[in-house]
């Protein structure tokens, strides 16, 4: 069976809490899509790593994890996150890196920063990671994968690519890439990455047909997606259930649980439509309580109220099955809090969501509102023994969007959750 975790907003819900929570009864962790640009913390020998690419499982040595076809690999960025680890007596041996990911290199990157900058007013407000270029390669058929990152191809395809990309960086008067560099200095993080490259596509196959338990972890997040977010201010993968199969070959037909992670407030990183944003002091005090600044981007965060009628699209787009909702105690800091259950579109009430950016900027947020002052939450053994507030909240949550809570974030500690 397959239970898989995916943001239900804008990224940044929490998702590492819940995952790291439910591989304890995984046998394998996948990651399926996005690459460096996702980032979550891992606290070794009481030392904390900010790592971007490999999952949090990999400290558990009987959980296998895979990063799957779908993830777009910076070899510099994986080869460093493998050497910390090993550097701190963990074997490593429970990695598998699908062949057919795609890889990050540095011409990607100085193409990220070159569109963005082009972009002026209409920025994207991206990671600077190079995601975008290195998903272009792939569907303009010009990407590198990882099996030719580890052959004797890998020469060839960087010469000509670094051909191309100049005469781009050429037009807009940047420096240009020199490939004999890349080939050198990548040829290294070859030696260190090559062991973990295999077939993860039949791996996982046949463990699903052997009835093991995966989870598999999405990045990003659902608004976020290329296809279903508020295209153009998204990533350039796809972070919602379809990018899971896609991203790993995994079977539709094993799918189980799917869970969407969402905050108990929302936060944007990065440029796009914000209906519930509170752009002032309500922003600045949500931000300040829940440390929202860009893991990857270390940008303030903009910040503001879950969005109801968001959350109805995510779950119609992904056939979420239960809500795992986090920081439950940051918003219960405040004394009134606020849930977007509809918007006014042309002075009509309506409950419609699209996430056409256009529609978005016609729409403004419909409120209830609730008493908060629930930040006791971290005393609580089970939902039954929050206070009546946080009771009320969580239980309008569910009755709009009509999907259960199974898991809640009470505190900043990975076993501050409640489960059922
Ligand atoms: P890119 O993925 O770097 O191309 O960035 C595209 C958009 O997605 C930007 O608005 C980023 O801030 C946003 N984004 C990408 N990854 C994450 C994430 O892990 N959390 C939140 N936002 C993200």
């Amino acid at each position: 069976m397959v239970d898989v975790v995916l943001g239900g907003f804008l990224g940044d819900e929490g998702k590492g809490k819940v995952i790291e929570f439910l591989s304890k009864n995984a046998e394998i962790v996948v990651r399926c899509c996005g690459g460096s640009n996702a980032g979550h913390h891992v606290e070794i020998n009481g030392k904390r790593y900010d790592f971007r690419l490999i999952p949090t499982a990999i400290l558990d040595e009987n959980i296998t994890v895979v990063i799957g076809n779908g993830v777009v690999i910076d070899p510099k960025i994986l080869a460093n996150e493998i050497k910390i680890l090993k550097n701190n007596g963990y074997s490593v041996n429970n990695l598998k890196v699908s062949e057919k990911a795609h890889i990050v290199l540095p011409y990607h990157i100085k193409m990220d920063e070159l569109l963005e900058e082009n972009r002026g007013q209409d920025k994207i407000g991206t990671t600077h990671c190079g995601i975008g270029p290195a998903y272009c390669d792939k569907y303009e058929r010009a990407g590198i994968r990882m099996q030719d990152f580890i052959s004797s191809r890998f020469e060839k395809l960087v010469k000509r690519n670094v051909e191309n990309k100049n005469k781009i960086f050429e037009i807009y008067g940047k420096e240009t890439e020199d490939s004999s560099a890349i080939i050198e200095e990548y040829s290294k993080y070859v030696d260190i990455i090559k062991e973990y490259v295999c077939d993860t596509v039949m791996y996982l196959s046949e463990s699903e047909k052997a009835g093991k338990k995966i989870l598999c972890e999405g990045s990003q997040a659902t608004l976020l997606d290329v296809d279903f977010g508020t295209y153009p201010y998204v990533t350039s993968s796809n972070s919602t259930i379809g990018g899971v199969l896609t991203g790993t070959g995994l079977n539709h037909k094993y799918i189980n649980e799917v869970y969407g992670v969402i905050k108990a407030y929302a936060s944007r990183d990065g440029e796009g439509p914000f209906l519930t944003e509170e752009p002032e002091e309500i922003g600045d005090k949500i931000r300040e309580l829940g440390h929202e600044v860009g893991t990857i981007t270390k940008r303030p965060r903009r910040c503001g109220w879950l969005d109801l009628n968001a959350l109805k699209y995510a779950v119609a787009v992904n056939g979420i099955t239960a809500l795992a909702i986090n920081h439950l105690d940051v918003i219960g800091k405040l004394k009134r809090v606020k849930l977007c259950v509809a918007y006014k579109y042309d002075g009509i009430v309506t409950t419609k969501y699209s996430s056409n950016p256009a529609y978005l900027a016609k729409c403004t947020p419909v409120y209830e509102e609730f008493d908060g002052n629930f930040d006791d939450v971290l005393e609580a053994d089970a939902r039954e023994d929050l206070c009546e507030n946080a009771q009320k909240y969580l239980d309008r949550i569910e009755e709009v969007v009509g999907v259960p809570i199974k898991f809640i974030g009470i505190g900043s500690e990975n076993e501050n959750i409640l489960f059922k």
